[in-house]
């Protein structure tokens, strides 16, 4: 797919975007809507440590915020060794706002792709409290 690979090469374009002055570890991500509109993240550290926001959440938090809900695609890009693995608060907001079929793209700045669902990333996830 045409778009996909652009959509990889954007999150990799959002590693030299992050802050990460504390981790020296940047995320980037690319948050597609059902129209393709596209929403990028980074992660953005602080000095108190806990208050770091990752990509993934930051590319939903601004989807989300102007009006989006409907979305077919999440990349995540690393400049890690292995495609990079989501943290667990991530995959809960994927859990949140995406079908569990949805596909999601894990990705290295060396094109080490491995492709996953969102229930793949989050099996028997948390979604009602009724
Ligand atoms: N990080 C993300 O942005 N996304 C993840 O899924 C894993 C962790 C960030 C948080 C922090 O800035 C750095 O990576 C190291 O944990």
């Amino acid at each position: 797919m045409a778009a996909k690979k652009e959509w990889i090469e954007l999150a990799q374009a959002q590693l030299d975007k992050a802050y990460v002055p504390y981790s020296h570890f940047p995320v980037g991500a690319v948050l597609v809507t059902e129209d393709e509109k596209l929403y990028t993240g980074i992660n953005i550290e602080n000095v108190s440590y806990s208050l770091t926001n990752c990509a993934e959440r930051t590319a939903f938090f601004k989807a989300v915020s102007e009006g989006e809900m409907k979305f077919k695609h999440l990349v995540i890009a690393g400049r890690t060794d292995e495609p990079i693995s989501p943290c667990g608060a991530c995959r809960q907001v994927m859990a949140e706002f995406c079908d569990p079929e949805m596909p999601v793209t894990l990705v290295n700045d060396r094109d080490r792709v491995l492709e996953t669902t969102v229930r793949k990333l989050l099996p028997y996830a948390f979604t009602e409290i009724e």
